[in-house]
């Protein structure tokens, strides 16, 4: 089966701008939850055996952070999702060779999931690590986190649900700071709006490329606040946005 989806690597600006064919590689991994069997909402007893605190990563990528903060809290279950089949797969085969089993991982668009399949006041907390590759100013309106994404994110948070956000854009740290410094349902974490190290928590594989590179990366660490009650999301305020699926796609 072939499909149009943007891929990670070196070339992953210009794939992200100019989706290009790739071959799509079932991933058997009993950790993998293909979406037929997702249930709206999900069954989180089924999926893991257990009912824990439940966490989720946006944009797993290969796997290099839910790897370590699940195995920093195995008394915590992790969804780890992606629109991008290698990486789920890359991010499987990891868990897998490392013996975790807190780590459900998932092939699916993050609005589609927060939308769809998880239910309010669930997520201990949300982890957005480096989202969006694209600093061009023209394609800032692809960007996945704005106003609408933490509306529906704030929802999905337990009271004292944590919300984390990483990037090496300025602007795009800055503009989410900004946002989330005007809703009165999250308290910043941190001394400062957003931060350069964040003591403990566990860098993915693109903040080691641009740390490595001797760029900085950005990280924004909010609360939702337990005493602030929040409004039902109203799924008509969320952009589509550039990563929902698109009519036409092979896996539709
Ligand atoms: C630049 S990579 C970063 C990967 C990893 N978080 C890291 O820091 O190494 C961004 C990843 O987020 C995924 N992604 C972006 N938008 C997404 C969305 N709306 N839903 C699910 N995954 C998304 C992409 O497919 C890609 O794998």
């Amino acid at each position: 089966m072939t499909e149009t989806q943007p891929c990670l690597e070196a070339e992953y600006l210009n794939a992200a701008v100019r989706p290009r064919t790739q071959r799509v590689i079932p991933i058997v991994s009993a950790l993998f939850i293909p979406t037929e069997r997702l249930t709206a909402p999900l069954d989180q007893p089924a999926m893991f055996g257990r009912l824990a605190p439940l966490a989720l990563e946006i944009g797993c990528g290969t796997g290099h952070f839910i790897l370590q903060r699940a195995m920093q809290q195995p008394e915590t279950d992790f969804l780890a999702i992606d629109i991008y089949n290698k990486g789920c797969l890359k991010t499987c085969s990891k868990l897998e060779a490392a013996g975790v089993t807190n780590v459900r991982v998932l092939r699916i668009e993050a609005r589609e999931l927060l939308l769809n399949n998880i239910p309010a006041g669930i997520l201990q907390a949300i982890y957005i690590n480096c989202p969006d590759p694209w600093p061009k100013k023209r394609h800032r309106d692809r960007r996945l986190v704005g106003r609408d994404f933490l509306e529906l994110a704030q929802c999905r948070l337990v009271p004292d649900g944590d919300l984390f956000f990483s990037s090496d854009q300025r602007d795009y740290v800055e503009a989410v700071a900004e946002v989330l410094a005007g809703m009165p349902g999250f308290r910043n974490q941190l001394a400062a709006a957003f931060v350069e190290t964040l003591p403990g928590y566990p860098l993915s594989k693109y903040m080691r490329r641009f740390l490595g590179q001797g760029l900085p990366v950005h990280f924004i660490h909010h609360r939702r606040d337990p005493a602030v009650a929040l409004p039902d999301f109203q799924a008509a305020e969320l952009r589509r946005g550039y990563r929902s699926r698109r009519p036409g796609r092979a896996d539709e």
